[in-house]
């Protein structure tokens, strides 16, 4: 077990190259299965969501290798269509495997899957969608058993634009007989890039990025060398903790046409902020302005996974802000921790109730999933005096080297065993 131990106040200034986009390269991974080609993913994040999932790939016969800062996927010797609990429950994407691995074998056993427990997340529109391309279901003593003779193309319709569900479903329906048409498909920058990838091992989808996704199915697929969309939450957070913290920092493959919504925020919350290309410079004086208020939506709308960071920025500005959370029903975990550190928040249902506080002050406190552990580590670092924050693995499922990332911009952040 390990913790951060930080010692706030200090402002941050510098550049930081943003990682590959963990949710665009946990669906590429599973979509490696449908291919004997070789894959190679550039600038693979470190991260343990991204291990996971690779030992789950190798449980299925496939090989992987980094090399460099790529890595390496030859699925040409798969054998194996079963993932099993403690493997499944490690990693919530696990769940994407069910569309890549029925393609490959005409058949998948799953262990129900994990990840961060922010709420329900039921899978029932992944099924609903399988089943519409002939996919037989049953569930067997914790396990989801998929089998069918044939993929055939059909029309999707999902009950709510679930990126998890539309992605599953593009996995399944590219090597399906005939054409599938996802309705109301999500709309996150991390599809786009999947439909890239997969025209690029030789797929025939379009249409990602709008509300339909069409997939015509292909016989055949290759290999390809793809490098991934930047992690617009991880870029996300460090714009955040900036602000927090005032100071000025420059971020390198930002991606920010994918950020439009928290730029807009922070631009709100009177910081500096200017795109050049690929890089975002923000510069910030500490002194912020509350936003009335924020509702998490599907992309275009606010990101559920910025959330948390934001609501940890709205503790330090003068004001009132409300923040809603539409998306997962458990978000506001962080909540209780962040009060330790003296901020005024109160959680009614699905919103957050913020008073902002001049400062925050150090505390000891638990990261209880990915994106509430880095809220903490950005209030710590903004606070004056020492905190502690513990449970590090939750953070280390999203975010690769950073500590390493947040001291050489003048943190003071050390990780340490407990
Ligand atoms: C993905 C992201 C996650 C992000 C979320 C929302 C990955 C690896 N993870 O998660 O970081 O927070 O999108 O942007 O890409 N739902 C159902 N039935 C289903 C599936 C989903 O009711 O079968 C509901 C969920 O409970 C939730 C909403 O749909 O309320 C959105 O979830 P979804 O878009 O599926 O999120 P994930 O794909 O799990």
């Amino acid at each position: 077990m390990e913790k951060y131990i930080i010692n706030g106040g200090n402002s941050l200034f510098g550049n930081v190259d943003v990682q590959s986009a963990k949710n665009s390269v946990l669906p590429i991974l599973a979509a490696a299965v449908l291919t004997d080609g070789e894959v190679k993913i550039n600038k693979i994040p470190h991260i343990t969501d991204v291990h996971n999932m690779v030992k789950i790939l190798s449980r299925l016969g496939c090989k992987s290798v980094f090399d460099g800062d790529g890595l390496i996927i030859d699925s040409s010797k798969a054998d194996c269509h079963e993932i099993p609990s403690e493997l499944a429950h490690e990693l919530r994407s696990s769940v994407f495997l069910l569309g890549s691995v029925i393609s490959r074998f005409r058949m998948a056993k799953i262990a129900y899957p994990g990840g961060c427990d922010i709420g329900l997340r039921p899978v029932d529109l992944h099924l609903t969608g399988l089943k519409r391309l002939g996919v037989k279901i049953s569930e067997e003593s914790g396990y989801i058993v998929c089998r069918c003779e044939k993929l055939k193309g059909n029309e999707v319709m999902l009950d709510c634009p679930s990126v998890g569900a539309t992605e599953n479903i593009m996995l399944a329906a590219v090597k399906a007989e005939g054409t599938t048409v996802i309705r109301n498909a999500a709309r996150e920058p991390e599809i786009e890039d999947l439909q890239k990838f997969l025209n690029m091992l030789g797929a025939k989808v379009r249409g990602a990025g709008s509300g339909s996704v069409y997939i015509e199915g292909v016989k055949n697929l290759g290999g390809c060398s793809f490098t991934p969309i930047p992690d617009r939450i991880e870029a996300g957070t460090f714009l955040i903790t900036a602000a927090m913290c005032g100071g000025k920092i420059l971020l390198n493959n930002a991606g920010a046409e994918n950020l439009s919504s928290l730029l807009h925020k922070l631009r709100e919350n009177g910081c500096k902020i200017q795109v050049f290309g690929d890089k975002i410079e923000l510069e910030s004086s500490k002194k912020l302005y509350s936003v009335k208020s924020v509702e998490t939506q599907p992309y275009p709308g606010f990101p559920t996974d910025l959330q948390a960071q934001f609501t940890a920025l709205c503790c330090v500005c003068r004001g009132h802000s409300i923040i809603t959370e539409n998306l997962f029903e458990t978000r506001f975990k962080y909540v209780p921790e962040l009060r330790k550190m003296g901020a005024d928040v109160t959680v009614v249902g699905r919103c957050a109730f913020v008073r902002g506080v001049d400062t925050l002050r150090g505390a000891n406190v638990v990261a209880h999933d990915l994106r509430g552990g880095a809220a903490l580590v950005s209030a710590a670092l903004s606070a004056e005096g020492r905190s502690e924050v513990f449970e590090l693995s939750h953070i280390d499922r999203g975010y690769g080297s950073f500590e390493y990332k947040l001291r050489a911009l003048g943190g003071d952040i050390v990780r340490v065993r407990v």
